[in-house]
């Protein structure tokens, strides 16, 4: 019995690829590395010893994943394929809404068509929108603010959905706040083409000297110094995540929803300051306009995820900037040759 993992060769999904493998679970990755690399799949060997089963496919092409479900013998699907850059979304929703949509829908139709009713889907905090308090809990209504948003509130509604009309289901639909970070080997980690979006890519790519100064989206914002406060996790924590909500779905029916973050706020600044203290590197920032679309304050309540699962984070801001560090001075091209 094997785990597939769509987007396995991508940053979150190359990671929990790492964990599952490490547990001695069998897995089979799904990837048309559409923003992700083969070389991925190396460096899976080289850290777990073991090459996972591979098929370079779109999620979207109903035929090619009947094919994996007829080759292997699939008992639950962690879902991480899809477009993720929240600007990219505003200039190609139909591309967003096509890939994202479409291929949770086809998965599910596959998963149905050979009985397989235990999921694992990649959400984001995004679904909690602008006008909630933090910290943000579950129970908050859902909400979204570009293309990308609501790709994430739409598969979110579309799978509660099944799980209604089908009580065979275990769906977990996890909540993902900031990853960063990179494994600890630095053999893996994220690996964005182009300029980053985010800010910590950002902040590695700069201390490589790839590029010459972060930009801070503003300083007026009412945090306790005025930049962009987010919970940011280490991904190796976030790839434990999907570890216990894949044992969660194996226990539990219906539909689960987790927020996986630290609960902890750190902003702009801090983490900028953190990322030098601990890589004695200099990184210049210029402040900035704010950027459209951001919330001056994101973090979560992690109390369920504990409760339900005990899983929290363990890794301190001080990891997350050491291994991220670690990844981009052994990678300055990540797995570019
Ligand atoms: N920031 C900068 N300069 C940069 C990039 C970001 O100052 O070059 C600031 C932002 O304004 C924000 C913080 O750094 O305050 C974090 O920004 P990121 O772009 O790294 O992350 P976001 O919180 O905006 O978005 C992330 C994911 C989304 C997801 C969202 C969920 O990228 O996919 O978290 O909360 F939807």
């Amino acid at each position: 019995m094997s785990v597939l993992v769509t987007g396995g060769a991508g940053y979150i999904g190359s990671h929990t690829v790492v964990e599952l493998l490490n547990l001695g679970k069998n897995v089979v990755i799904v990837d048309n590395f559409y923003n992700s690399d083969k070389e991925v799949l190396k460096r899976i060997e080289q850290i777990t010893g073991k090459r996972p089963k591979f098929y370079q496919e779109d999620v979207t092409d109903k035929a090619a994943l009947i094919n994996i479900f007829e080759q292997e013998t699939i008992e639950a699907v962690i879902h991480f394929a899809g477009y993720k850059a929240v600007g990219e979304s505003v200039q190609k929703p139909v591309e967003y809404y096509h890939n994202n949509l479409m291929s949770t829908i086809v998965l599910v139709e596959v998963m149905k068509m050979f009985g397989v009713k235990k999921l694992v889907f990649s959400s984001s905090a995004t679904v909690y929108g602008m006008h909630h308090e933090v910290p943000f809990v579950e129970n908050m209504s859902t909400s979204a603010t570009n293309p990308y948003g609501y790709t994430k509130v739409m598969c979110e509604q579309i799978l509660k959905d099944v799980s209604v009309s089908d009580n065979e289901w275990s769906i977990v639909l996890l909540r993902y706040f900031n990853p960063i970070g990179a494994h600890e080997s630095g053999l893996i980690g994220e690996d964005p083409s182009g300029i980053p979006n985010n800010l910590m890519p950002y902040i590695s790519q700069v201390a490589v000297g790839k590029l010459e100064h972060v930009n801070v989206f503003g300083n007026d914002y009412d945090t306790p110094d005025g930049t962009g406060v987010r919970d940011y996790i280490h991904i190796v924590d976030l790839a434990k995540g999907h570890v216990k909500a894949l044992e969660k779905a194996n226990t539990t029916k219906g539909t689960l929803i987790y927020n996986l973050g630290s609960g902890q706020g750190t902003s702009v600044l801090e983490l900028i300051h953190t990322f030098m203290k601990v890589t004695k590197q200099d990184v210049p920032y210029i402040i900035g306009e704010r950027r459209s679309g951001d919330i001056a304050t994101c973090y979560a309540d992690a109390t369920r995820a504990w409760n339900d699962m005990q899983w929290k984070t363990e890794k301190t801001l001080e990891d997350m900037c050491r291994d991220t560090w670690r990844w981009q001075s052994q990678n300055p091209k990540g797995y570019a040759k």
